[in-house]
């Protein structure tokens, strides 16, 4: 089977390239190098030892797309394309619509006109806003998004879900995905944002290998054991595998998934188990909340084992290792 993947460059397109190149797919990616770099399709190769069709091009233009798929002939995709930082989107609402919902709909009509017929789709637990009730489930209420990036998340869902209703072939599947760390254990690839990082992760890693001088740790006054946000942090190569069983899976109509690993960890829980794992500090200082920011989220994962027949398999310590491992060997690439 040919898969198309947008976004094929980024942290969790890239792992899930890998995957599908060590499952024996072919590939095809198409990235625009937004948030991306094209030594990532190098590293690729170097880790599967196999090859894929690059395209870089952006994913609104709808001429180039139609060329790529006249070319390609995939039998599915998935979406991973989309500007991704929370706090931008804020600043810059038209761009993030622009973008994010233009992609979406310049694919499927491209989809349509070449009767490629399946989709996942890469969204977030973001969609269910301040939980109501947990662990989450699929069945939660939806909504309340707080910024324009997780709204353009809710709004693809609901674009992909109108085709399935008008086109009674399209399959559709939808990751909502939980906070995705870790990088796959050979290091070569990873998570590597641009400029003063916005996610947790990525920060402790930058002060634990002495670039950025301490954490801070938004709120410590929440309702969760220890005060600060609890999050259900996933292994981007677990996350990466699931993609494969939602491709695998997928049958006409829309259908919706949790990708996490159904555990909540503190951000103090997270600075104990890296300093731990990786026999580093991380210093921090308690600063004010983030605004937007919730107390607790962590997802119930039982719909995907059951019906993808995915769970995920690493633990907090390998998400730890693999992190830290893949920025030491950014430094020592340098
Ligand atoms: N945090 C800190 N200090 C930091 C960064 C984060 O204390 O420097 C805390 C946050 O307050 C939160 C936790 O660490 O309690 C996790 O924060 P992240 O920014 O890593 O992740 P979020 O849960 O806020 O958001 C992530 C993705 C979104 C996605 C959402 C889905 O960034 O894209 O998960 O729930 F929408």
């Amino acid at each position: 089977m040919k898969v198309l993947v947008t976004g094929g460059l980024g942290f969790i397109g890239s792992h899930t390239v890998v995957e599908l190149l060590d499952n024996g797919y072919e590939v095809v990616v198409v990235d625009a190098l937004y948030n991306s770099s094209i030594d990532v399709a190098d590293k690729i190769k170097e880790i599967t030892g196999k090859d894929f069709e690059l395209y870089i091009d952006d994913v609104t233009n709808e001429e180039k797309m139609d060329e790529i798929f006249a070319k390609e002939k995939p039998d599915a995709v998935i979406h991973f394309a989309a500007y991704k930082a929370v706090g931008e989107s804020v600043q810059k609402p038209i761009m993030y619509y622009k973008n994010n919902l233009l992609s979406t709909l310049t694919l499927c009509n491209v989809m349509q006109k070449y009767n490629c017929k399946k989709i996942v789709f890469s969204s977030s637990a973001t969609v269910y806003g301040d939980p109501e009730v947990l662990p989450i489930t699929e069945e939660c209420k939806v909504g309340g998004t707080t910024n324009p990036y997780g709204t353009t998340k809710l709004m693809n869902e609901k674009i992909l879900k109108d085709i399935t209703i008008a086109d009674k072939d399209f399959s559709v599947v939808i990751l909502r995905y939980f906070n995705p760390i870790g990088a796959h254990k050979s290091g070569l690839i990873g998570e590597k944002p641009n400029g003063i990082p916005n996610n947790l992760m990525p920060y402790i890693v930058r002060v634990a290998s002495g670039e950025l001088p301490e954490l801070s740790i938004f709120g410590n006054d929440y309702p969760t054991h220890d005060g600060t946000g609890v999050r259900d942090y996933i292994h981007v190569v677990d996350l990466a595998k699931g993609h494969l069983k939602a491709i695998e899976h997928a049958v006409p109509g829309i259908d919706y998934f949790n990708l996490g690993t159904g555990k909540g960890y503190s951000v103090l829980d997270m600075v104990n188990a890296f300093e731990k794992v990786n026999g580093v500090k991380v210093p921090y200082k308690i600063v004010e909340r983030r605004p937007g920011d919730i107390a607790t989220c962590y997802a119930d994962p039982s719909k995907a084992e059951k019906v993808l027949g995915w769970k995920a398999e690493l633990g907090l310590d390998e998400m730890m290792r693999d992190s830290y491992n893949f920025i030491l060997k950014c430094k020592e690439d340098k």
